[in-house]
């Protein structure tokens, strides 16, 4: 079976946590003088990117100093009910067995909806009263909601973590894993992500996990993914297209090389159309977007440019039938492809997919074609969900309405 290694290697002890030293040190501090009276703030507000360790920092000090984690995340605050509900139960009853009490509200971007000013609120009050220490953590502090209960917190921030760091993590469970790995390979892995600790461990295991050697040529893949997603995408919509029109635009609106394009679809197509004759037209329409590519390089008459485009894409789409049969499994990436107008959006899927991915524990990829579809469909008809979606996974306005589909 295969574990995540994000969960095998989870740090137990604030040791085990790197980097944010500084923060480490604060939250130990505001603890100790809990030993004495409640300090003048009586909770901690840790704010930070994703995947940087908040939550398993709060994990390892209730561990370290065997304090009971009375612990709640986004799924406990779904209206303000359910929010009272945990914080009377988290502060009310005495401890079992005399251990002193740790109180965290994780993920509290979370809160949303009905639950929302009713939810903050209900916190703020129990904070103001309580003989426990809480932590709350979230991704932006500064998120104007959270403005009152800023004010009876310290506010601890938590920094995406540095390339090397991140490198020498993964070097460890490497050694542990019993991987020989090329360093520059796990610098490449480090640096793609970008201070997340928990996206640069899932990437590690996805290249690794299994094998007994890391080479720099096998990390090096992350550097193309992007690219071959890119062609993923206009293939899909040049084989999916609505119209000739549409096939043609995703040509027109992509930099993919043109030639190496024509070489995707040849490839292609015999998986995709499976009724012989209209595969074989299909190929025809290659063949002969091939002849103006070999005119154009002969002649250098870049006029002719339009007849290969027109065939290798209006041609082959318009040679077969599939697309008028209605629902095929790939309609939902298609449609997200359509979408992708521009870099700047398509680097905006990409985003999107890799912060799904790091809630999932699945690729960009993988959340980009299979969660995605589902997400707008949640999106469009439950704004309520919408907004509880949209604060777990981190997205912001811009995202929500890609999502949507606003901009179509
Ligand atoms: N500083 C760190 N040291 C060691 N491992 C880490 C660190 N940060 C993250 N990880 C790894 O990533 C996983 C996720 O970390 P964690 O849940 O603490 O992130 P987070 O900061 O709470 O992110 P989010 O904002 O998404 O909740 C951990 O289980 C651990 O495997
Ligand atoms: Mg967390």
């Amino acid at each position: 079976m295969h574990v995540p290694w994000i969960f095998k290697y989870k740090p137990k002890t604030l040791s085990e946590v790197i980097g944010n030293e500084d923060a480490k040190k604060k939250i130990l501090k505001w603890i100790k003088e809990w030993d004495e009276n409640p300090p003048e703030k009586r909770a901690l507000l840790i704010y930070g990117p994703p995947g940087t360790g908040k939550t398993v920092t709060v994990e390892a000090l209730a561990h370290d100093l065997d304090l009971e984690l009375v612990q709640s995340n986004a799924s406990n605050y779904r209206t303000a009910d359910a929010v009272q509900r945990f914080a009377g139960r988290a502060s009310r009853y005495g401890t079992l067995f005399g251990k002193k009490r740790l109180i965290l509200f994780d993920e509290i971007d979370g809160i949303t909806g009905s639950a929302d000013r009713g939810g903050l609120r209900v916190i703020t009050q129990i904070i103001k009263k309580t003989d426990s220490p809480i932590i709350l953590i979230a991704n932006d502090a500064y998120n104007p909601r959270f403005s009152t209960l800023r004010k009876f917190c310290q506010l601890i921030k938590f920094k995406r973590l540095r390339k090397t760091q991140i490198a020498r993590l993964l070097a460890k469970i490497c050694t542990m894993e019993g991987i020989q790995a090329d360093p520059e390979a796990l610098k490449l892995i480090a640096e793609r992500a970008n201070g997340d600790v928990r996206a640069a461990i899932n990437d590690l295991q996805a290249l690794a996990d299994g094998k007994k050697k890391l080479t720099f040529d096998d990390a090096a893949w992350l550097r193309s993914r992007d690219r071959k997603e890119e062609i993923f995408n206009v293939l899909r919509r040049i084989f999916y297209a609505g119209s000739v029109r549409s096939a043609l635009r995703a040509a027109q609106e992509t930099d993919v090389d043109l030639d190496m394009l024509l070489e995707w679809i040849y490839e292609n197509l015999p998986y995709h159309v499976k009724d012989p004759k209209e595969l074989a037209s299909a190929m025809e329409m290659i063949a002969l977007a091939d002849v103006y590519r070999g005119r154009i390089a002969t002649t250098q008459n870049w006029s002719l440019m339009r007849y290969y485009l027109d065939f290798m894409t209006a041609g082959v789409s318009a040679s077969w039938s599939r697309k008028s049969h209605g629902w095929t499994p790939f309609r939902f990436p298609s449609r997200i492809a359509t979408m992708s107008r521009s870099k700047a959006e398509r680097g905006m899927l990409r985003e999107i997919g890799l912060r799904i991915g790091r809630r999932c524990h699945i690729s960009a990829d993988r959340a980009a074609k299979d969660v995605i579809p589902f997400l707008r469909l949640i999106f469009q008809i439950n704004p309520e969900m919408r907004k509880g979606l949209a604060r777990w996974l981190g997205l912001n306005e811009e995202m929500i309405n890609y999502i949507i589909g606003k901009d179509q």
